[in-house]
């Protein structure tokens, strides 16, 4: 298999998924349609954490339908979203078109991004929520990141834990399982699942994803060896989706968020994680 097909296995994986996921109640395109003010929940969860984006210069890193890009512009930021996904990014134009939120989208693979946006730098770098499993060095997504940000730049991360990522999703008996690879491999997680995250009745013909754990430490030694400094890093015990599907329940007032429902204080379930780059 050739180093790159990754790629094409993905993309293809993300196009048939884009359009069900705008469609689907989840992601609420029609509330960002029918309200200007409207902010979804993940960008509200990390909103004390942004602090004042007013006239800050934006890129969002694998942004999907484009739904989190339009939040961080609503709370004031110049945003530009990037995805490799044209189904993905298609939607996301469909929705600024409708929405009329200034944001403009680029379709690059996240290592390419520094020329697809035209050597333009960034006072912020945002991305998260199932982004970094699509990549298969870590260290390189940190030069990417470091290249894209301006000096005194900086990058803004929430995730789902890499420890959480190891844990098998398919226990049906309560158990906590740890299965699957926590540090970086060479060779991928290879899946093969019909369905997505979201609620859809949609048949989806490509399946087949290749993915990659990367551990905090392993994150953290990246953003460092690229020469940006760790600002803030928050682990938390909860997540934005059903990430172990019967054993979650979604915690009220906590922006739709999902946590284990026995003793969630075992597991770390996601993170946030600020880094500047030296001015
Ligand atoms: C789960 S979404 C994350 C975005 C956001 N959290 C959301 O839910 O809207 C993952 C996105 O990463 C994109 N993606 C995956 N691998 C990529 C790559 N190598 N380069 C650019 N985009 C990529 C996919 O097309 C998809 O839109």
């Amino acid at each position: 298999m050739a180093a790159d097909d990754y790629l094409t296995l993905n993309r293809a994986n993300w196009d048939d998924r884009a359009p069900a996921h705008a469609a689907s109640p989840d992601y609420r395109v029609e509330e960002y349609v029918a309200d200007p003010t409207f902010i979804g929940d993940v960008v509200r969860f990390d909103r004390p954490r942004l602090g004042d984006l007013t006239g800050v210069r934006g890129v969002h890193l694998q942004c999907h339908i484009g739904t989190d890009t339009v939040s961080l512009s609503r709370l004031g930021a110049r945003m530009t979203g990037l995805d490799f996904s044209p189904a993905s990014l298609a939607e996301a134009g469909r929705l600024v078109e409708r929405s009329g939120d200034a944001v403009d989208f680029v379709e690059a693979e996240v290592y390419d991004a520094p020329a697809a946006l035209g050597d333009e730098r960034f006072d912020l770098v945002f991305t998260g929520v199932g982004a970094l499993c699509w990549l298969p060095s870590i260290a390189r997504w940190a030069e990417v990141v470091a290249e894209l940000l301006a000096p005194g730049g900086r990058l803004f991360l929430r995730e789902g834990h890499p420890v959480l990522w190891t844990l098998d999703d398919t226990r049906t008996d309560g158990v906590v399982a740890v299965e699957h690879p926590y540090f970086e491999q060479l060779e991928p997680l290879v899946w093969d699942e019909q369905g997505t995250y979201v609620a859809t009745d949609v048949q989806f013909e490509h399946n087949v994803t290749h993915e990659w754990n990367h551990g905090l430490g392993e994150i953290i030694t990246a953003l460092l060896a690229a020469g940006l400094q760790i600002t803030a890093l928050e682990e938390h015990d909860t997540v934005p989706w059903e990430a172990l599907p019967g054993q979650m329940e979604q915690v009220p007032d906590v922006f739709g968020e999902w946590r284990l429902r026995d003793r969630p204080e075992r597991l770390p379930h996601s993170y946030t994680l600020q880094a500047v780059k030296p001015a």
